[in-house]
């Protein structure tokens, strides 16, 4: 895939950002993308949650929103593929065009408003798959429909269908693009959404052993609601938290023509903030709730950064983008000689080194 990638990327270029995602993805569910065979240098190995990732790095949400490309992606060096946002019934999303390529700032703005196939559709797809031998993990990463009637009962209702399958489960509060979503953020909210997720694994807990549940956050909290969302995580004991969604923050450095684009912001002028909230919840939680850092990523050196600021996973999208499915064989290669270089011999031992 990495050579025919490459090979097509000027003419990808041409399209608009959106239209060349969904040819890559109907490629790649058409298995048209024979992944290599990918082998992990053993340093990678990361233990975490009872489960063994080959690797710390993933594919963050929003690639496969509707887990059309997970073999296909598990196959490019990615030891874990994060599928969603999904929420309970199909989505179109917002208006088009949704989607910017900043390629001078190597930086992605969206706005695509939750769009995917709804619950029962991509729970059929990821039954399928654990009846496959695929080589990697599966998260599931769950949305609210923009018109659902009670949020709460929205990520509720996807942790009980999607639980039995799920090696992690994402509640997603921090997308900038479904009003009401960032809200969910505040004290109350999050409380009463984390009482809400918890009732709902108890309930499922006869029938298979419930998947650790994660939280994604924004990067443009303030201090106190830093404070507050590690309160409510610690109180609800909260297996992870995964940090951080896109911006809607827009540095100076930023193309001027798309500094009033409204959507979120990915990518390079992301590795800042992102990087900085992860480590002030590595302090704030005293290193005993598992991070997952994103944003910006997009080498071996970002990679092994966010894993001294507190991650001890990490996952990328819009360096894909940029650099292609070679990517991932290329930070797992760099990172595994970061970590040689200072003497350690497992990922864990360099989190949070600072
Ligand atoms: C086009 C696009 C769509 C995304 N959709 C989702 C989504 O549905 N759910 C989610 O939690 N994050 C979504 N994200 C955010 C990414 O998972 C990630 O947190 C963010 O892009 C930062 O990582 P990056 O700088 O490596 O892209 C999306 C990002 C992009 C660029």
């Amino acid at each position: 895939m990495t050579q025919l990638y490459s090979a097509l990327r000027p003419l990808i270029f041409l399209l608009d950002p959106e239209v060349a995602h969904s040819i890559i993805i109907k490629f790649l569910r058409l298995g048209f993308f024979v992944p290599e065979k990918t082998k992990y240098d053993p340093i990678l190995k990361t233990d975490l949650w009872g489960k063994t990732f080959l690797s710390p790095l993933g594919l963050a949400a929003g690639f496969d929103k509707n887990a059309e490309a997970v073999p296909a992606m598990l196959g490019q060096g990615f030891s874990f593929v994060e599928v969603g946002s999904i929420t309970p019934q199909k989505q179109i999303g917002n208006v088009k065009p949704r989607l910017f390529r900043l390629v001078n700032d190597r930086a992605v703005i969206n706005r695509m408003g939750f769009n995917n196939d709804g619950h029962r559709t991509i729970l059929t797809r990821i039954r399928k798959l654990r009846q496959q031998k695929v080589q990697g993990l599966i998260g599931i990463n769950l949305g609210k429909n923009k018109n659902g009637r009670d949020p709460f009962s929205d990520y509720a209702e996807g942790i009980r269908l999607f639980a039995e399958y799920a090696d992690y489960l994402v509640i997603n509060i921090s997308s900038p693009n479904t009003p009401g979503v960032r809200a969910l953020q505040a004290k109350e909210n999050l409380d009463r959404l984390l009482s809400h997720a918890k009732n709902a694994l108890s309930e499922i807990a006869a029938q298979c052993r419930p998947p650790p549940l994660l939280l994604k956050i924004s990067p443009d909290l303030t201090d106190s609601e830093k404070a507050d969302i590690v309160e409510v995580i610690l109180k609800h004991q909260v297996d992870g938290v995964i940090a951080s969604n896109t911006t809607v923050s827009r540095p100076s450095s930023l193309q001027k023509r798309f500094q009033s684009e409204a959507g979120g912001l990915s990518g390079k002028p992301l590795f800042g903030p992102s990087t900085k909230l992860l480590g002030d919840f590595y302090k704030l939680t005293n290193g005993k709730v598992p991070l997952i850092g994103v944003g910006g990523i997009s080498s071996g050196a970002d990679a092994y950064d966010k894993i001294r600021a507190g991650a001890s996973l990490v996952q990328l999208y819009s360096a894909l983008i940029y650099d292609g499915p070679k990517i991932a064989c290329r930070i797992n290669r760099e990172l595994a000689e970061f970590l040689r270089k200072d003497g350690f011999t497992r990922v864990s031992q360099a989190v949070g080194l600072g």
